[in-house]
């Protein structure tokens, strides 16, 4: 319990067991004598429960996740443009309140279906988005952010329309996968009257309890550490980087985040037929450890000017971290949240796998955009990676208190 509770973001459940009981929930929920089970127990991750109420989605600066489902949605069209914000609204803040009941473990006040009755939130978190095509078609095109300008093409994109792009996005992520999709269910049965499905995608993380501490960086497909060199969450940096500040325009995405999300396949095969050495100098950091390979452990910055005794940059030119990082790229940074996917075998028998990436920024252009058209050209990962699907979406701020709705800075400040 001590161990998770560092994770500051999360509500414990002697909090979560007596406050949703009090809260009027009717599912059975841990008993206190379950709830003194050590971290990472069954029980720990069932009552793990992470506030709805904020300034932001809780769903970006959430601790890594086990299962997550990205999920785009189009709005049918309407007769007016006044009948199509009525529907939008109506339906932002039926979500607001599918979202904060779930994620608080309770089950939903009508048309509950049950599948996951009983179980605890599992630090379920759900996060809305738009993207700029909801804005043109509700009249407000001249509400819609410079950042969420269309993203360029890239050098050796592949990117196919059909599961790119959208008017709304919807991230559902929690520790178990069937407390997420009961969640994800919801929102697309309430949905479904004024929206059609563009495209869906899911990925996995690694469970809090598999891991050889809470803060841990976890691993990808790749078997690499990922998410090192990110800001992280709760210090002023990471606020810097990924949230719209204060003073941000427009106002109705302070507090808010642009994701950007990129399907990148993995080319594993080739990938598996580098030897170890040679994976650690396409990334620049020791595979095991994380450590990059001018020296220390995993989180020594990198000296980018070390070289060996022959004369050679420790961290290659072309290695990804170098390529990547801000200092050579204008000072970009963005936060990094990506989730696995590993879905069979194509045609050709190689595995289709890789990163369901997602970053957050304050402006895409200034982060993203500047990072991957490096990567593009350079970064010798390139070669074993592929960018086949892409969407830009406003992650809308946080609802403040009960009785808001996401969105509402939207669609009634206008
Ligand atoms: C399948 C694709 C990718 C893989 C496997 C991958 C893997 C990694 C790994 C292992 C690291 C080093 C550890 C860390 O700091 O997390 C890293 C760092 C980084 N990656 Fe990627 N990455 C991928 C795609 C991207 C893309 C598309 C971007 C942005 C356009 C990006 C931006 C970064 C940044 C900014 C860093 C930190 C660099 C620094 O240390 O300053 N990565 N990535």
């Amino acid at each position: 319990m001590a161990e998770i509770s560092r994770r500051k973001l999360f509500a414990y459940s002697g909090a979560v067991g007596a406050g949703g009981v009090a809260a009027g929930a009717v599912l059975p929920r841990a008993s206190s004598a379950q709830t003194s089970e050590p971290a990472g127990s069954a029980t720990s991750i069932a009552n793990q429960r992470l506030p709805f109420y904020g300034a932001h989605q809780p769903g970006i600066a959430a601790p890594v996740q086990a299962q997550g489902w990205l999920t785009a949605f189009d709005l049918k069209p309407g007769s007016t443009v006044a009948q199509l914000r009525t529907r939008v609204r109506t339906l932002l803040r039926d979500w607001t309140s599918i979202a904060a009941t779930t994620m608080a473990g309770r089950p939903l006040p009508s048309a509950d279906d049950a599948m996951a009755y009983g179980r605890g939130p599992g630090a379920l978190t759900v996060t809305v988005g738009v993207g700029a095509s909801l804005l043109t078609k509700l009249g407000l095109g001249h509400q819609i952010p410079a950042a969420l300008a269309p993203l360029p093409i890239f050098l050796g994109d592949e990117i196919d329309s059909a599961s790119s792009d959208g008017d709304l996005a919807l991230l559902v992520a929690a520790n178990d996968g069937l407390v997420a999709v009961h969640a994800l269910r919801a929102m697309q049965r309430r949905a479904a009257a004024t929206t059609t499905q563009r495209w869906q995608t899911n990925g996995f993380g690694e469970a809090g309890g598999v891991m050889p501490s809470p803060t841990a960086t976890s691993r990808n497909l790749m078997g690499q550490l990922d998410g090192t060199g990110n800001p992280k969450p709760g210090t002023a940096a990471f606020d810097q980087t990924v949230y719209v500040p204060s003073t941000g325009m427009p106002d109705w995405m302070r507090g808010g985040s642009y994701m950007v999300y990129r399907r990148i396949r993995m080319l594993l095969n080739t990938w598996d037929a580098l030897d170890r050495r040679q994976q650690e100098v396409v990334i620049g950091r020791d595979k095991v450890t994380g450590a990059p390979l001018s020296g220390g452990t995993e989180f020594t910055a990198p000296d980018y000017e070390k070289f060996d005794s022959s004369g050679q940059l420790l961290i290659p030119p072309g290695s990804h971290i170098r390529q990547a990082s801000a200092e050579f790229n204008s000072g970009a940074t963005i936060y990094r949240r990506p989730f696995s996917y590993y879905n069979g075998v194509r045609g050709d028998g190689s595995p289709d796998a890789g990163l369901m990436f997602l970053a957050f920024q304050q402006n895409p252009a200034k982060g993203f955009t500047i990072i991957q058209q490096r990567l593009a050209g350079a970064d010798t990962l390139s070669t074993f990676i592929r960018h086949e699907a892409s969407g830009l979406f406003a992650m809308l701020p946080g609802c403040a208190k009960e009785g808001d709705y996401l969105g509402r800075a939207l669609l009634e400040g206008v």
